[in-house]
């Protein structure tokens, strides 16, 4: 396959990559390289093989055309460059805009222009959502339940956009869903949750899993924002590849299709089970200070992945305790570059 991904240096893309490489694939890798660890993500996917590299913001549409239009027929687009925090995205609004809605709209139109025929997946994310207000939830001793027979959120949930990054993704989701309708593009949507793993430079604002074992690891201070009975479904950054996979590999079937990605409710944790999961299995000794709630976070979010299990055939194989495991291994064979990357 000749693959491109954007934002190919970051956490999800970097890990793609490596098993793209792993595997044999023609793979072009876009970034800008912006996201603090990118550099080292880069290094280290140079040692695994040979790829081509380009630097490039995909805010600027000439620059992405222009290259778009040097590829030769791409089979995949992976694209995962985007503005990735919701507090960044209140500080700075219109950059969160230009990167993620402008900057996902230059590369449909790209793709529209010279690949057609490729298949397009966007990582969009579960903040489409909101703060799914509709849904009762109840407060348990250690973490926040729905109430009544809910287990999960569908796609069939409303779109009820919140704070700027959930504009920003949210209208870059329906572009690329409407390409599929309009223009006949293979594209695929998957409203990803929490993804956590290998590669992943966590930090308070964005990729809270990586951050709270990094901050173990590191001695540092941790904040909980809120009483931590917030509920997440995580999913295993390698369990994300396989539907990566499945999706590409259905794309007839599955082209202009909306998918929920995550743990599923098999796999499930609020933040205050998570320490203790955490400071149990792996001795962090985290000490979590309690902060003011962050507005919009939802109490508890959890992915019905039915849809995804039903028409991809996937599902999550990686369990929290094992897929935490392996991400602290990292941490821990990674420390000097990821102190030095997180300062
Ligand atoms: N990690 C998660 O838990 C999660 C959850 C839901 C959705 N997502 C989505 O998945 C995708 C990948 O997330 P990630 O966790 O790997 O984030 P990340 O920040 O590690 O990766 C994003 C990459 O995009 C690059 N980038 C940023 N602005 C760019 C620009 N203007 N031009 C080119 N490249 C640019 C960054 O340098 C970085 O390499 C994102 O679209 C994100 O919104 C992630």
């Amino acid at each position: 396959m000749k693959i491109l991904i954007t934002g190919g240096c970051g956490f999800i893309g970097a890990n793609a990559a490596a098993r793209y490489i792993g595997r044999g694939d023609e793979l072009i890798v876009l970034d800008d390289l912006s996201r603090r660890g990118t550099g080292a993500n880069l290094t280290g996917l140079r040692e695994l093989g040979e790829f081509e590299f380009i630097k490039l913001d995909i805010r600027n549409g000439a620059a992405v055309d222009d290259a778009f239009s040097r590829l030769k027929e791409l089979d995949f687009i992976l694209h995962l460059a985007a503005q990735v925090a919701v507090t960044t995205s209140v500080v700075d609004p219109r950059t969160d805009f230009e990167i993620n809605s402008l900057g996902t709209f230059n590369l449909l139109e790209a793709a529209r222009k010279y690949h057609p025929r490729a298949a397009f997946i966007f990582s969009s994310t579960n903040k489409v959502y909101g703060s799914l207000e509709g849904l009762k939830v109840e407060e348990g001793d250690s973490r926040y339940r729905f109430a009544g027979d809910i287990e999960a959120v569908g796609e069939g949930e409303n779109l009820d956009f919140y704070s700027p990054y959930g504009c920003s993704k949210g209208a870059a989701d329906q572009y690329v869903r409407d390409y599929a309708r309009i223009f006949g593009l293979d594209t695929v949507v998957l409203r990803q949750s929490c993804i956590y793993g290998p590669r992943q430079f966590g930090i308070e604002d964005q990729g809270w899993v990586a951050w709270f074992l990094i901050a173990g690891m590191l001695k540092k201070p941790l904040a909980i924002y809120g009483n931590g009975k917030q509920v997440r479904d995580i999913l295993f950054v390698e369990d994300l590849l396989d539907c990566f996979d499945a999706a590409t590999g259905k794309i007839d079937d599955v082209r202009g299709k909306v998918f929920n990605i995550g743990g599923g409710p098999g796999n499930t944790v609020s933040l205050l089970e998570f320490v203790k999961l955490a400071n149990e299995s792996l001795g962090t000794g985290l000490k979590p200070e309690f902060k003011d709630w962050r507005p919009g976070d939802q109490p508890i979010y959890v992915s019905d992945i039915s849809k995804a299990e039903r028409e991809l055939g996937w599902r999550p194989r990686t369990g929290i305790e094992e897929g935490i495991r392996r991400l602290y291994e990292w941490i821990a064979n990674n420390r000097e570059e990821v102190g030095s990357v997180l300062g």
